[in-house]
């Protein structure tokens, strides 16, 4: 305890995951579906997790966040920006999760409440974050943040029901919120899986924004290799809960060791291409 070395903040390393086990007690007895998982992320960089449904890649995030469901079991370290994570009462959890490290989901739907206006979703969520911020400030904060995520028109969009926006523009909405509180870390789960592929590449553009703007971390979850090619710079790859293999993007893509990250590069067929022709269209659609 006595050797830790005094904090500088010079410590280029934002999150550091240590022998990370997420397991489960079953009807056919304990599973693990994480399983010594070790991986970092810099300070302004980006990582991708790979791998195919059920690999454990929301369970991975889950556990980060520390918001993995009943009954679950967590071992190993979740070391962020020199806290460990994984001794943090609850209380202390709250006052990390969407303020320093923040989450967007694949569905946007779902996070936002059709009851209420984004905006005040969004003024809402950044005050219960920032004591003494008035409504009337957290309003000017929620319209900044939807003018950041290139929502047009924002300051008579902030009044508008999440069914009055596209699902391009929801999710927008929910990066907007997550913005809002300036976090050291953002955790995107799927963000673009269910969005059509020209939507699909302008959230990625902007995350991508978002992330050379703010020197925020990012960390994007996706079973699909050619999403993380153009956002991240480091890729682990996940099977059945395991580290299959971790590096640079480019050196995934052209050297794979697995046979497993081999699949995954098939299923991406001609990725140059696709993006290619994603750029064109999607700069034709904001060109209208
Ligand atoms: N409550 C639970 N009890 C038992 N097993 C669970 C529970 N929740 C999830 N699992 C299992 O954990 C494994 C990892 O799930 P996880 O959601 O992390 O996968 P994923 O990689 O995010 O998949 P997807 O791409 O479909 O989102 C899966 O096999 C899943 O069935
Ligand atoms: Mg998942």
């Amino acid at each position: 305890m006595t050797t830790t070395a005094p904090e500088t903040g010079a410590d280029p390393t934002l999150l550091r995951v240590r022998d990370l086990t997420v397991g489960f007690t079953t009807a056919q007895g304990p599973v693990d579906v994480v399983e010594n998982l070790d991986f970092d992320l810099e300070r302004g960089g980006a990582l991708g997790i790979v791998g195919e449904s059920g690999s454990g890649k929301s369970m991975t995030s889950l556990a980060i966040m520390g918001l993995l469901p009943k009954g679950a079991r967590r071992s190993g370290s979740i070391e962020f920006a020199g806290t460990e994570l994984t001794g943090l009462p609850e209380r202390g959890m709250r006052a990390v999760r969407g303020d320093r490290i923040g989450m967007i989901f694949q569905d946007p739907l779902s996070s936002l409440n059709p009851y209420y206006t984004v905006g005040t979703q969004i003024a809402e969520a950044y005050r219960s974050h920032r004591k003494g911020v008035t409504r009337r400030q957290a309003r000017t904060v929620a319209i900044e943040a939807m003018e950041r995520v290139h929502i047009r028109d924002a300051a008579r969009r902030v009044d508008h029901y999440p069914h009055q926006f596209s699902g391009g523009m929801r999710q927008r909405v929910m990066i907007a919120m997550t913005l809002s509180m300036e976090p050291e870390l953002i955790i995107a789960d799927e963000p673009t899986t269910a969005l059509d592929v020209t939507v699909q590449a302008q959230i990625l553009d902007l995350l991508a924004e978002i992330r050379a703007e703010t020197g925020a971390g990012l960390i994007l979850i996706t079973h699909d290799l050619a999403v993380v090619s153009e956002v991240t710079d480091h890729i682990v790859v996940l099977r059945d809960g395991d580290l299959v293999e971790a590096g640079p993007v480019e050196r995934i893509f052209t050297d794979p060791q697995e046979e497993y990250t081999r699949m995954l590069l098939d299923a991406v067929p001609r990725i140059d291409d696709e993006i290619g022709l994603l750029r064109t269209t999607s700069a034709a659609e904001e060109g209208r």
